[in-house]
């Protein structure tokens, strides 16, 4: 699938901006604060209904308008995908496929596979768990819609369950039945989405290494290991023995939303001990990995979201990395950089559309 069109009216920064995208290869250029991350944006959220940076809907809408809309015109060999996102003050959400809206938002996810290499990642191996949580989860549920309802109805009865323990802490008298019941669908969802977690990771591994050996100067040897109690057998019973320090806490000290993911290089702790460069390099490999599984799950190549990375990368890394995009294997690819001369002298000999974020009224 790739973008043939895309119209943008309010959404953050950008007023009105109609574009035409080539299918390979796309710069975005223009002085910082132009909206060239907005208009990445824009795109991630044709794809995933929401913003990557985590603003929420209101927030999404220009300063001095009342409401966004985002199309999109998307094509592969056989059809054609038209989406329509918007959003006003005034109406819900309202999010098409081909003119037809969807019951649920859910429905959408996994239609449009895309990867986003964004400057702050590095959080993913510097950050907490959370964030691993939801890049692995961010995967999983663009290609598995039902590790996607999974995850759902475990948050809400996570949700559920922690408000419980706030009404039920300070109460003598503490009916239980509730609490057990929100137990049991913990503890049965919790198991299933961290049996896929571990299945994905076997898939997963084999494309990471791939692309970590393809991008690291080193002989840096990768490995990418998931911590869960989930799957103990004794795990029913340890949820049930946390009880009494979750009603101290109030709230569910044990489950699958405190798993973790291990990344390690070399046989020590990335988080502690890898250099910033090995770092980054483990970040596009996990990114480029996220490409390649997508792919191979969906079918389908996934549109490839560069923001910035130019700045972040050596020369070494960012021709290795230009390499792989620039393969026909590639699909449709946004870059966006803020020194036009540089990203033109980088993509030298390589056909591409130019978007001029300091001139796009103009288009
Ligand atoms: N809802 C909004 N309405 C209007 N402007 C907004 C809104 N949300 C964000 N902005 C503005 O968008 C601008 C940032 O745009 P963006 O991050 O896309 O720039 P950029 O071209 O990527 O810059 P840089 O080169 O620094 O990364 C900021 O000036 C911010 O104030
Ligand atoms: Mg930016």
């Amino acid at each position: 699938m790739f973008i043939e069109n895309i119209h943008i009216t309010g959404f953050k920064s950008i007023l009105e901006l109609s574009w035409q995208p080539n299918a390979h290869i796309n710069l975005i250029i223009g002085k910082n604060g132009t909206g060239k991350t907005n208009f990445l944006d824009a795109i991630y959220y044709m794809c995933l209904t929401k913003s990557f940076l985590g603003s929420t809907d209101l927030q999404n809408i220009h300063y001095d308008y009342d409401f966004f809309r985002i199309e999109g015109k998307f094509k592969n060999e056989q059809s054609k995908t038209k989406i329509e996102a918007s959003f006003s003050h005034s109406t819900k959400k309202i999010f098409k496929i081909n003119k037809e809206e969807y019951a649920k938002l859910s429905e959408h996810i996994g239609k449009l596979p895309v990867v986003l290499i964004a400057p702050d990642d590095t959080d993913l191996i510097r950050g907490g768990s959370e964030l691993r949580r939801r890049f692995f989860d961010g995967i999983i549920c663009q290609s598995d819609a039902e590790y996607l309802q999974n995850t759902l109805l475990y948050n809400h009865f996570l949700k559920q369950r922690n408000h419980l323990l706030k009404q039920l802490s300070g109460q003598s008298n503490i009916n239980f039945d509730l609490l057990d019941l929100y137990d049991d669908k913990l503890i049965a969802i919790g198991y299933k989405i961290a049996e896929k977690r571990k299945s994905f990771l076997s898939d997963f591994i084999p494309f990471l290494e791939k692309h970590h050996a393809e991008i690291a100067t080193e002989l840096d040897c990768i490995e990418l290991g998931y911590e869960t109690q989930n799957l103990d057998l004794d795990f029913m019973l340890k949820f049930k023995n946390a009880r009494t320090k979750d009603l101290q806490f109030l709230r569910t000290t044990l489950g699958t939303h405190t798993d973790d993911y291990d990344i390690v290089l070399n046989e020590k702790s990335t988080k502690k001990y890898a250099s910033q460069g090995q770092k980054k390099t483990i970040v596009i490999a996990l990114k480029l990995a996220q490409y390649d599984f997508l792919e191979k799950t969906l079918n389908r190549k996934p549109i490839l979201l560069l923001d910035d990375i130019f700045d972040k990368l050596d020369d070494i890394r960012i021709q290795k990395l230009i390499r792989i995009i620039s393969t026909s294997e590639m699909g449709q690819v946004f870059l966006t950089d803020a020194r036009k001369e540089r990203s033109i002298a980088i993509l030298q000999n390589i056909p591409y559309q130019l978007l001029d974020m300091d001139n796009y009224h103009n288009l």
